[in-house]
């Protein structure tokens, strides 16, 4: 027998979107019935990739009733923290791997009046994240090397969730866990079952002819 698994937080990634018209994607998502919006910052640097700053998600947030989840793929995110809440960011994710005084980051995030997240990218073993995991709200699990849309899952990195997970449940821990990167109707499954309660979707949702769909599918 298949075991339940609770539905998902949908938040769909506008780094897949057009660029020249972003409020359609906003509404697109608003209509889809997805309740996050995933804002994916790159810096150039941390990622090889450029996208946008504080100022594109201070100008959507009134046009926008969702959660605003800013994923900071940025050298010394601790310098655009305080931008990003702002312009109205309701979680702020920071990358392990670009702090070195993660903690007292995810201190001033709270301080700030928003929720904190951590992020790690394939390569880093959930061992550098675990002193945080009492603190954080989310830890954002990267499935792909970051920098771009439209890429496939790496299936191992479903083992750090589910090794996460596992460490959540025997902590009684209170953070979501977040799988960003090839997620479709094809790995959505596997994502949730292995512990995944967003799901951050980029590629999949901006291709999709019929959005209120997909998140359906997605949900499962
Ligand atoms: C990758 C970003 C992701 C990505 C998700 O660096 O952090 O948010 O855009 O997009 P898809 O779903 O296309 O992999
Ligand atoms: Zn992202």
């Amino acid at each position: 027998m298949q075991k339940p698994v609770k539905k998902p937080i949908i938040a769909p990634s506008i780094l897949s979107a057009d660029f020249s018209n972003i409020a359609a994607a906003a509404a697109d998502i608003d209509a889809s019935g997805a309740e996050w919006i995933h804002l994916d910052i790159m810096d150039g640097k941390f990622v090889p990739n450029l996208t946008f700053g504080p100022k594109l998600a201070s100008d959507l947030r009134p046009k926008s009733p969702g959660v605003f989840d800013a994923h900071l793929m940025v050298c010394e995110p601790e310098r655009l923290a305080d931008r990003f809440a702002q312009a109205g960011a309701d979680y702020i994710t920071f990358h392990i791997e670009a702090v070195t005084h993660a903690h007292r980051l995810a201190a001033a995030i709270h301080g700030l009046g928003k929720k904190a997240g951590v992020s790690l990218v394939p390569s880093t073993p959930l061992s550098l994240i675990e002193p945080l995991l009492a603190v954080v709200d989310l830890v954002l699990v990267m499935a792909v090397d970051p920098g771009f849309g439209g890429q496939e899952l790496i299936p191992w990195c479903l083992d750090k969730i589910r090794a996460l997970a596992g460490m959540r449940e025997r902590a009684g821990q209170g953070f979501l866990i977040s799988v960003d990167g090839g997620i479709n109707q094809s790995t959505a499954r596997s994502a949730r079952e292995a512990g995944a309660d967003v799901l951050v979707t980029g590629a999949a949702f901006f291709t999709a002819p019929d959005k209120a769909a997909l998140v359906q599918a997605l949900k499962g």
